[in-house]
Parts: C-alpha cells; sequence; structure tokens
C-alpha cells in the first residue's frame, strides 16, 4: 500500500484552522497556502537525495552534503494546487513545475483534462504533485495516471485536506506512491465536498467566488 503520512505539526494545524474559517479573505487564504505548502513540502521532502561536496568555511575545508543534481519536478493540479507551487519553490528554487489542468465535472464530480504539460523528460525526477484538496480522489488519480503514463516513478502527492474516501481511493489506485495529508476530514457531503473541509479551494484561492 502506499505510504500516508497525516500532518499533526501544531504550525500546519493551526493554519489549516484558519483556512477553515469562512470569514478568512482571498489574500490571507492564498498566504496560508502558500506558508502550509512549504511546511508539508519541508516534510515530503526529508528523503531528497545528497551527496558529499567540498566546502571551505573560513576556518577550514570540509565535505558537507547538498541536494544531487536538478531533479525535482513540482505538479500542480490546475487550478487549486498552483496555490501551493510557490511555498515548495522557496525550498527547491531549481525544481521544474510542470502543470495538469482538471476540473470535477459538477454533475458527475469527473474529473476533465483540459491542459497537461510536464517537463520531459520526467522519468528521472522526483516528482511532488500538489492538490489542496483530496475529495472523491478523481482528480488526483487521474493526474497520477498521466504522469505515470509520461513516464513518472518516484510520485508523492501533497494535500492540505483528505476526505476518507479519497484517500482509499488514491491508495488502492496508486499503491507505489507517498500521500501527504494535513489532515483527514470526517467525510464528503451529497456534492462530493469534504466535510467540515474549507468550502471550494480554488475559489477561495482566487477570489471566484
Ligand atoms: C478541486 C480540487 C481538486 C478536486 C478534488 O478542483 O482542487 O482538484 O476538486 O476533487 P476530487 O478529489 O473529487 O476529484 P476543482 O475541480 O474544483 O477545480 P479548480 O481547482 O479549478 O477549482
Ligand atoms: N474541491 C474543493 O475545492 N473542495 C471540496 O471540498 C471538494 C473538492
Amino acid at each position: 500500500m502506499s505510504q500516508v503520512f497525516i500532518n499533526t505539526h501544531p504550525l500546519v494545524q493551526h493554519k489549516i484552522t484558519l483556512l477553515r474559517n469562512k470569514n478568512t479573505g482571498t489574500n490571507e487564504f492564498r498566504s496560508l497556502v502558500d506558508e502550509i505548502g512549504m511546511l508539508m513540502g519541508y516534510e515530503a521532502l526529508s528523503d531528497l537525495p545528497t551527496e558529499d561536496i567540498e566546502v571551505e568555511t573560513p576556518i577550514e575545508k570540509c565535505m558537507s552534503p547538498q541536494i544531487t543534481g536538478r531533479k525535482l519536478a513540482i505538479v500542480p493540479i490546475l487550478r487549486a494546487g498552483l496555490g501551493m507551487v510557490s511555498g515548495v519553490q522557496k525550498l527547491v528554487p531549481t525544481a521544474k513545475v510542470g502543470h495538469i489542468g482538471l476540473y470535477r465535472d459538477p454533475v458527475t464530480h469527473e474529473p476533465q483534462e483540459y491542459y497537461c504539460k510536464l517537463p520531459d523528460p520526467i522519468n528521472e525526477r522526483t516528482i511532488v504533485v500538489t492538490d489542496p484538496m483530496l475529495a472523491t480522489g478523481g482528480s488526483a488519480v487521474s493526474a497520477i495516471n498521466f504522469i505515470k503514463e509520461h513516464g513518472g516513478k518516484k510520485i508523492k502527492f501533497m494535500c492540505i485536506i483528505a476526505a476518507p474516501e479519497g484517500l482509499e481511493k488514491l491508495e488502492k489506485a496508486h499503491p507505489d506512491i507517498q500521500i501527504y495529508v494535513g489532515h483527514l476530514d470526517r467525510e464528503l457531503n451529497a456534492n462530493a465536498y469534504i466535510c467540515p473541509g474549507l468550502g471550494d479551494a480554488g475559489d477561495r484561492i482566487f477570489g471566484t467566488k
């Protein structure tokens, strides 16, 4: 099965509480998503490969680790996943960024693809897929199917809030990935929104409602 990491850090949990509040405005919401992206990225990237290089301090020469190569790709699921990119980029500014455009059909809740552009080649990169919301899991499963079809292998999925239904679906469909969850919520409602959740993440990040 996939490795699932459910975050319990007080800083992340505090920021998620602020995100949930319906009175949190667009500007603050966007900043919080960025900060949570960075904090969760810090955890998700704890296994990045390093190699020792020689460095000269003011005192003496020593061997010290650096991240090997330019081997990271961040792939947000549009639109809402975009909000988490800058946080991860602050940690690894050289990361390449791909994009997968999906939206949920409002009636069937099935993901509809409208855009895809990935760094080429993708097969040797660690790929961090970002999306604040894992609801039915349809969007995440489709995005990762697509990345795998293009040769992606080492995949991490990062979301701020997950529903149990979506997490189970993603684990079943992609048992080989690592899944990082900011908070596991109670359930989906009849409209496939996460409860208690935070509403529509894309609308709240971009101020479209
Ligand atoms: C939201 C969210 C996820 C998806 C999750 O995107 O950002 O991509 O729904 O739902 P699922 O797990 O049931 O597939 P949405 O389709 O609202 O598009 P948007 O980001 O453009 O607002
Ligand atoms: N997408 C969102 O933005 N919020 C939800 O609760 C479910 C899907």
